[in-house]
């Protein structure tokens, strides 16, 4: 882009080629390359549980990232947004498009979202645009997470306290090519996170040519 310096007068100093930031410069002070890690799942399957863990992981190895989930987005620029299939497709559009902020700006972006379904999915995808978009399948049996229940909500949907609750009420349709699937089935959280480590290493490492 050029730019014209003038002085009082309007008359042109010198013009001055000058270049916008581009994400490519931010990746390279960063020395990373820029993803949207996009984890899917059952409620309680562990999705945040290891996003937490691998972002803490990677910022020991230098990396620069950003966590978004269903606790800080749903409680602020999304909290006007309930569970109907409406509000879950709008709530997956704003979270793409913050997401494609994040990694315009060079930095991984983690999402943690159910997104039940492929459309969903797919929305996000097309948003934030096939080369940056990183699928990884957190695959837990309903009947494990609602054993587990961290936070209680499968007994309250269980006793009709909750409507429209994924993998009660309503279907969770599994990815059916994930970049990665991660089953967490009598695994610790360690492991899951040093199998995504391995997976994600090649991609987000800044490489010079
Ligand atoms: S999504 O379907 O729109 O992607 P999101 O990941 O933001 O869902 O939020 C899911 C979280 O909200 C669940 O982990 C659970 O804690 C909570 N929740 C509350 N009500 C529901 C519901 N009806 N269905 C699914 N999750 C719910």
């Amino acid at each position: 882009m050029e730019y014209i310096c003038t002085n009082m007068q309007g008359e042109n100093i010198h013009p001055i080629f000058e270049k916008t930031l581009q994400r490519a410069d931010k990746e390279k002070l960063m020395n990373q390359r820029a993803k949207v890690i996009w984890f899917t799942g059952l409620s309680g399957s562990g999705k945040s549980t290891i996003a937490i863990a691998l972002e803490k992981a990677l910022f020991e190895k230098g990396f620069i990232t950003q966590l978004l989930d269903g606790d800080n987005v749903r409680a602020g620029i999304n909290n006007n947004l309930g569970f109907s299939e409406e509000d879950r497709q709008e709530n997956i559009r704003r979270i793409a498009e913050v997401a494609k902020l994040f990694v315009q700006a060079g930095v991984i972006c983690f999402c943690s979202f159910v997104s039940p379904t492929k459309a969903i999915r797919q929305k996000a995808r097309n948003i934030i645009g096939e080369s940056d978009f990183i699928e990884i399948f957190v695959n837990t049996p309903l009947a494990i997470c609602e054993q587990r229940d961290v936070k209680g909500l499968y007994k309250k949907a269980r006793a009709g306290e909750i409507k429209d609750f994924t993998g009660i009420h309503q279907p969770f349709e599994a990815p059916e090519n994930p970049a990665l699937e991660i089953k967490t089935e009598g695994r610790n959280v360690e492991e899951t996170v040093q199998e995504i480590i391995h997976f994600l290493l090649p991609k987000i490492q800044y490489s010079h040519e």
